[in-house]
């Protein structure tokens, strides 16, 4: 079982950025925390982070016929991205959102989530940790899947 785990603009910031929402870990902890996680469920994982909407776009299509499913925090493009929505509606594969912060106690300009349409189930206001829910998550549905 493969999952690609795609974080978009501003995630490679963590530990600098705005410690009060995000925590103070940074992106190459959240890395090795979902990897040891990941090992430990027998799921194999890849990473990618880019601060550019295109290139989210192109590593969505990518995982086509590559990956068994997604686990995506598009940032701030989940309020604005209708290309990562159809990149995700494109390649149809299951994907887990995941929001570091609750989205859902922040500004009204956070309430609303493109990516989150095509995804089958979303994490927020959990932390880091809510990338481990989401891989357990993915790998129970990936294993129930007819
Ligand atoms: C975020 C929430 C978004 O609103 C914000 O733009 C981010 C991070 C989160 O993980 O809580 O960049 O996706």
């Amino acid at each position: 079982m493969k999952v690609l785990v795609i974080n978009g603009p501003n995630l490679n910031m963590l530990g600098i950025r705005e410690p009060g929402v995000y925590g103070n870990g940074s992106y190459n902890d959240l890395v090795a925390l979902i990897r040891r996680t990941a090992e430990e469920e027998g799921v194999e994982t890849d990473f990618f982070q880019s601060n550019h909407e295109g290139a989210l776009v192109d590593a969505i299509q990518q995982a086509y016929g590559v990956y068994d499913g997604l686990i995506l925090n598009p940032g701030a493009y989940t309020h604005t991205s209708i290309a990562i929505l159809d990149a995700l509606k494109a390649v149809s594969l299951p994907a887990v959102e995941v929001h570091i912060s609750d989205v859902s106690k922040r500004e009204p300009f956070r309430q609303i989530s493109y990516a989150g349409m095509a995804c089958v189930k979303t994490y927020m206001g959990l932390g880091f940790d809510g990338y481990l829910h989401a891989l357990r998550f993915l790998k129970q549905y990936l294993t129930e899947r007819p």
